[in-house]
């Protein structure tokens, strides 16, 4: 059995002013009626998973339960860190959590920022790994890359070990602009779909080896958690010691014992409004429109409305995202929505 370990404690800035501090993109209905969270949840169902284990931040506690409620998804825990530490973290302490009952356990981290269109193909991929997973590799899941992309991880496949699964030759995290245009034209290299598969016993040991300061300051916090009302609460006063740091760079880019499957599915992460508008459907020139918009004369923009007391009306427009909130408005040139994440930045040094 593997068990699901879905990682939402992100703020995901890159989708302000739909995703706020208070209630992140992956908890709003970005893509159809149903949060990324809850697709998410919903993807690793069936007789070889277990009920999920989520880890998420004390913010967002009451939006997990009442979001997997209405899915009638309940979790096999759920660990609270005190703030988000970032993925390697979160990880490592789903990982030597699962351990304290059973030695044996496998997981699957999931990302919940991600949409993949055929669920049951990635939950196959996932099942190809597990044979490599199950001899003591971190397997990773590789996706065709589309563009000379920064924002993700890049895989570089070797040989084959088992059907389906190759081994790592070299694994590169958002790499520079120059790097990752040598790349896309490398028809070797995958993009990293930041979702991955091993034996708990497996990831705590890689971070023993790479990232030992984090798995030392992490442990102490699981011994000090506080089980209250289905929550795992992790000792605050520790994890404030613990170093901020993704398990891409803490771990992924150093493991030697790293494989793996390529996924052929549509998937994407809606890390910004430009993959949002790449994600949903346009009409002939290339326009995303919501509810309560109007677009006339426009290409490729991306416009949002979301509250029924505001009409948004683009005329003219050409690769423009334009989102509007009751209480926010932000208009930008599609290429440079990764910047909204700066205008946040700003915002909040004004206070
Ligand atoms: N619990 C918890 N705590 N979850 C977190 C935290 C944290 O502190 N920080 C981030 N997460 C969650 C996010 O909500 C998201 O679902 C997931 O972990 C991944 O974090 P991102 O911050 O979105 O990572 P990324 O998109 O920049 O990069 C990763 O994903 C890419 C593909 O989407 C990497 O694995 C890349 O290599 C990969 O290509
Ligand atoms: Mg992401």
């Amino acid at each position: 059995m593997i068990t699901p370990v879905l990682l939402c404690g992100g703020s995901g800035t890159r989708l302000w002013p739909l995703s706020r501090k208070s209630y992140p993109k992956q908890f709003a209905d970005i893509i159809g009626d149903e949060s990324l969270f809850q697709a998410s949840a919903r993807r690793f169902r069936g007789t070889e998973f277990t009920d999920p284990l989520v880890v998420t931040n004390n913010d967002f506690r009451f939006i997990v339960t009442e979001q997997l409620d209405e899915c009638d998804i309940e979790p096999v825990g759920i660990l609270i860190e005190p703030e988000g530490r970032n993925t390697a973290p979160a990880a490592v302490a789903a990982a030597l959590h699962l351990l304290r009952s059973d030695p044996e356990a496998m997981l699957v981290l999931v990302p919940s920022d991600h949409a993949v269109a055929d669920p049951e193909l990635f939950r196959a991929s996932v099942l190809r790994g597990a044979v490599a997973a199950q001899e003591g590799q971190i397997v990773t899941f590789g996706i065709l890359p589309e563009r000379a992309e920064t924002g993700y991880g890049w895989l570089e496949s070797g040989p084959e070990t088992h059907p389906g699964v190759h081994r790592l030759e070299r694994f590169i995290e958002k790499p520079e602009q120059a790097r990752a245009d040598e790349l896309f034209a490398d028809k070797r290299y995958l993009w990293n779909a930041g979702v991955f598969l091993a034996r708990a016993q497996t990831l705590v040991d890689a971070f023993r080896e790479h990232a030992p300061d984090i798995l030392d300051a992490v442990i102490p916090t699981l011994d000090d958690a506080v089980a209250d009302l289905g929550f795992t609460r992790i000792d605050p006063e520790g994890w404030a010691k613990v170093r901020e740091e993704s398990i891409d760079y803490a771990v992924m880019e150093k493991v030697g014992n790293i494989s793996a499957v390529r996924f052929d599915g549509k998937w994407s992460d809606l890390g910004s409004w430009e993959a949002v508008w790449r994600g949903s459907a346009q009409d002939d020139t290339g326009n995303a429109l919501s509810e309560n918009t109007t677009a006339l004369h426009c290409e490729n923009t991306l416009l949002r409305s979301e509250s029924e007391e505001v009409e948004l009306v683009g005329i003219g427009l050409k690769n423009v995202v334009a989102v509007a909130m009751r209480d926010a408005v932000m208009v930008a040139d599609i290429s440079e929505a990764q910047n909204v994440k700066m205008a946040v930045n700003t915002l909040k040094a004004r206070g």
